[in-house]
């Protein structure tokens, strides 16, 4: 059953990563979806190979004057919006003392303002489709403190605490608002050292699923939160995480997972 048949949906840094396993997975549900991201070439690339249900449009999440661009072009090209998924993001890892201003203001100015943006540019649209759905794209770090991102981390917990007032203010609107909490999955964002899948997964033993997960995990939660199948999902968090967030191993104790040999 395809469960996004005649629907529409934005979906912000959808270029590559996460954003366009939700894109492709949209699609393949039904959907029409606008493609958005700063990397144009990759993003309109997605939209020739996918075809007639997508258009890819240009977007910087930080600029309310691109946002409300691209809903009009997305109810210009597509007749309606039904659903916004807030996926860009940006990831630093740094100690917290050596964070610098500039590293500071892009994390907030594009993991929060943008999806207040682009959240505020929506909901018209989407009133006026009757309603639907907003997705925000939070993280495992959203969920629990973590070395080396803990900047990124105040702005997912914010994203975090931002749907769950969205989802009050909105369910009754008919606009439900949810969020994901994605951990350990296997991307640019979160392989700096261009790791193969392989060796990236070796680190992954410490953790119930023992490997990191793919975009495709995310964009079946997301067409999951997208669809009447999660109608009475509001404020609702969904960890799609491999277990990472679940709790910790009392390592050499009965039932925790033995280490890898060599
Ligand atoms: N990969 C993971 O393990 C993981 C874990 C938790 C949360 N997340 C979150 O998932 C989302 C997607 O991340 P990903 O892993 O696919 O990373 P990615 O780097 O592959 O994709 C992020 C996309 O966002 C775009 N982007 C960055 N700044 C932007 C801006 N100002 N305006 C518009 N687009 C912009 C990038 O161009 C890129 O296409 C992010 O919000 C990230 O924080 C990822």
């Amino acid at each position: 059953m395809r469960r996004l048949e005649n629907s529409v949906a934005i979906v912000s840094g959808g270029a590559r990563g996460i954003g366009e396993g939700i894109v492709r997975r949209f699609v393949e549900e039904g959907a029409k979806v606008m493609i958005t991201d700063l990397l144009d070439d990759l993003g309109q690339a997605l939209a020739d190979e996918l075809g007639e249900n997508t258009a890819y449009h240009h977007l910087d999440v930080t600029s309310r004057e691109q946002w409300a661009t691209v809903v009009a072009a997305a109810e210009a090209r597509f007749g309606k919006l039904d659903t916004l998924v807030n996926n860009a993001g940006v990831l630093v890892f740094n100690r917290f003392d050596d964070h610098t201003d500039a590293q500071i203001d892009m994390l907030l100015n594009v993991n929060l303002k943008g999806v207040i943006y682009g959240s505020q540019a929506a909901i018209p649209a989407i009133e006026r489709a009757g309603g639907g759905a907003i997705i925000n794209m939070s993280s495992a770090d959203g969920l629990e403190g973590a070395n080396a991102v803990s900047v990124y981390s105040s702005t997912k917990f914010a994203v975090r605490g931002l749907t769950k007032a969205m989802a009050l203010e909105l369910g009754f609107r008919k606009i439900r608002v949810n969020s994901i909490h994605p951990g350990g999955i296997f991307t640019p964002l979160a392989n700096p050292h261009n790791m193969s899948k392989e060796e990236y997964d070796r680190n992954y033993w410490i953790y119930p699923a023992q490997y990191a997960g793919e975009p495709r995990d995310i964009a079946a939660a997301a067409a999951y939160l997208a669809s009447d199948d999660a109608r009475y999902c509001m404020g609702t968090e969904l960890a799609v995480d491999g277990g990472l967030t679940a709790g910790h191993y009392y390592m050499g104790f009965p039932g925790s997972p033995a280490a890898p040999q060599g």
